[in-house]
């Protein structure tokens, strides 16, 4: 064959064949990213990553019953759920909402009850306890109250939640009440009642007057209130 300086055709087919060739994985990897999938990603090395095992609700033919879940086994109570003190775990003290607290209540149980207040209750009725948590403004938003499809959480600083017991507190954590659902399951006993602890303190700092502050730090906080009044008078 002369040598006519041109690329021989069956080489210009195999670079067209060879670009198409080569948008294949790129191609499938875009796809990859836009689709979902339920199977589990491909695993080159597993490191144990998948392995077979009953999930809840599935069938198990080892069981006569058939049923991988078991059932809690009669006569025996799971670990923390036995039910030795009805002040410590319903709140009622001879079948009334109790007064006083099971436990001591010290500056590490008002601390625990911050953390969780914070958790469990602060999305709805605010960090203050004023019921207006991002929950709450959200709905406003969305005025969901005007159209009767929302109850505001209440506020704990006007009304009933001033005079209830802390074991009906206890109880409204526990059980909820009316349209508040309730937190039993997701909160331990010990935890609900360090929460009560906390909203009686939220209370208590929201309604204080100058006679709870202790009479060393009460000079302090009122020269404290004068200087501020001073900055406000020169602002004006
Ligand atoms: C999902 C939002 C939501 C969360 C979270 C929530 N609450 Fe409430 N709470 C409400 C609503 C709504 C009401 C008013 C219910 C009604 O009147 O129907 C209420 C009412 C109350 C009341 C007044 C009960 C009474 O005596 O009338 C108390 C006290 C209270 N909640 C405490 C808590 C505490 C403590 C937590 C955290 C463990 C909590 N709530 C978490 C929505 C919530």
């Amino acid at each position: 064959m002369r040598d006519t300086g041109e690329i021989p055709a069956w080489m210009k087919r195999l670079a067209v064949i060879g670009c198409f060739v080569a948008l294949i994985p790129p191609l499938l990897a875009a796809r990859a990213r836009v689709t979902r999938s339920d199977s589990p990603r491909i695993h080159l090395v597993p490191d144990m990553d998948n392995q077979k095992k009953f999930k809840a609700q599935s069938a198990n033919p080892l069981f006569a019953d058939g049923r991988a879940m078991r059932p809690q086994v009669g006569g025996t109570i799971a670990r923390g759920q036995l039910v030795t003190n009805g002040h410590l775990t319903t709140g009622l003290v001879d079948g009334a909402y109790a007064k006083t607290f099971p436990m001591p209540v010290t500056r590490a149980l008002l601390d625990r009850g911050r953390t969780q207040y914070g958790v469990y209750c602060a999305v709805c009725h605010g960090v203050s306890g004023y019921g207006d948590g991002p929950v709450a403004r959200r709905a406003d938003q969305l005025m969901l109250a005007g159209k009767a499809l929302w109850v505001p959480p209440t506020s704990y600083h006007t009304g009933d939640p001033l005079t209830r017991e802390v074991g009906h507190l206890f109880n409204t954590i526990t059980n909820g009440i009316r349209t508040m659902p309730a937190y039993g399951d997701q909160i331990s006993t010990e935890d609900r009642w360090a929460i009560v602890a906390y909203v009686k303190a939220l209370q208590r700092s929201q309604g204080a007057s100058i006679d709870d502050v202790p009479e060393a730090e009460r000079r302090q906080l009122e020269q404290r209130r004068a200087s501020d009044r001073k900055a406000q008078e020169n602002e004006k």
